[in-house]
């Protein structure tokens, strides 16, 4: 752990004053070297007061995305144990990916207050200004077959949508496989990644980006795409965001082991805007039209043919009438 993350981790767990001889004596540094790492942090926006003859004491963090915050509201035990802050970065799907090779555990998260290679799904670009977005991957190891990995998108979009009800109060749902999105709007994107042997998967990696403060966006998306402040008319501290979604998606991987359950799918379904809507989808060189019936337990979108028939659709783009 770096020293700075350990100061303040330090400052975060006393409550009033801690002596500069203190913090020096814990961290193994001069007092020298922690009263340059104190007035590093004052620039980055930390609010700490230094008293002669007391110390130092935390008075606030910064509204930013910064792990000591993340952590104060953190109450997972395996997502986010291993948590990586960013200030840039080109994307935290990627990053991950990097680190993977280097090891690292199941349930790391990797989040970044700006995204210089945002990626999108099919190759698209996920673009927006420094902390306007909260945009953070998390890094599964599972023990299954690439097979049963389908269930990992539905499952994040549904955690994403009942954290997003939970901590802002609007009416979110799920347009499948998990974009969550309010009204018509798009609110938020998720790409899952994976890597893995013919019998073994590697990783999995599912990189989230929400709008959150946004009050405009580019002319070619603006029709179709909203955040937080646009729908509410608050602010959302991005910290306390997190920490909420990484606990419902640590309930939801553990209570379901990463397969779409009966219950998953009683949650999943009701949240789905897509169900019970005209769609349509691209098989091979035609376009196919029906009508959302059901989702499997698969994660599939299973749509009905004019002919009764049920077609199942596992990935690419559907079109989806009435919403963007
Ligand atoms: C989509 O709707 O097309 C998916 C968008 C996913 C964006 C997130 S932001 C964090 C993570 N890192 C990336 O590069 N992409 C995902």
């Amino acid at each position: 752990m770096k020293n700075t993350v350990k100061l303040l981790n330090l400052l975060t767990q006393t409550d009033g004053y801690i002596s500069g001889q203190a913090l020096a004596e814990q961290l193994g540094v001069s007092r020298q070297a922690v009263w340059k790492t104190i007035s590093a942090l004052k620039e980055q926006g930390y609010k700490i007061l230094s008293v002669p003859n007391k110390g130092y004491r935390l008075e606030s963090l910064p509204s930013y995305l910064n792990e000591a915050a993340i952590r104060r509201e953190l109450k997972t035990s395996i997502l986010g144990k291993n948590l990586i802050v960013l200030d840039s970065v080109g994307s935290t799907n990627d990053y991950l990916k990097e680190l993977y090779t280097n090891g690292c555990e199941n349930g790391t998260v990797a989040a970044t207050r700006e995204q210089l290679h945002g990626k999108g799904r099919l190759g698209r670009i996920w673009s927006a200004k420094k902390d306007e977005c909260l945009m953070f991957s998390v890094l599964l190891r599972p023990h299954i077959v690439p097979g049963e990995v389908a269930a990992i998108t539905p499952l994040t979009g549904l955690a994403v949508c009942k954290a997003l009800r939970k901590a802002t109060r609007l009416d979110c749902r799920i347009k499948w496989p998990n974009d969550v999105i309010v009204g018509n709007k798009k609110l938020c994107g998720i790409l899952t990644e994976m890597s893995a042997e013919f019998d073994a998967v590697e990783y999995v990696i599912a990189g989230i980006g929400i709008n959150v403060s946004q009050t405009e966006f580019p002319n070619e998306i603006a029709y179709k795409a909203t955040s937080l402040a646009l729908e509410t008319k608050r602010s959302f501290d991005q910290n306390k965001l997190l920490a909420v979604i990484l606990g419902e998606l640590e309930h939801i991987f553990t209570k379901t082991n990463l397969s779409m359950t009966r219950d998953a799918l009683d949650e999943y379904i009701p949240l789905c805007a897509t169900i019970g809507k005209s769609v349509s989808f691209q098989r091979g060189s035609s376009r196919i039209s029906g009508t959302a019936a059901d989702v499997s337990n698969r994660g599939e979108l299973m749509v009905m043919m004019p002919d009764g028939t049920i077609c199942l659709v596992n990935a690419g783009e559907v079109t989806v009438q009435g919403i963007y």
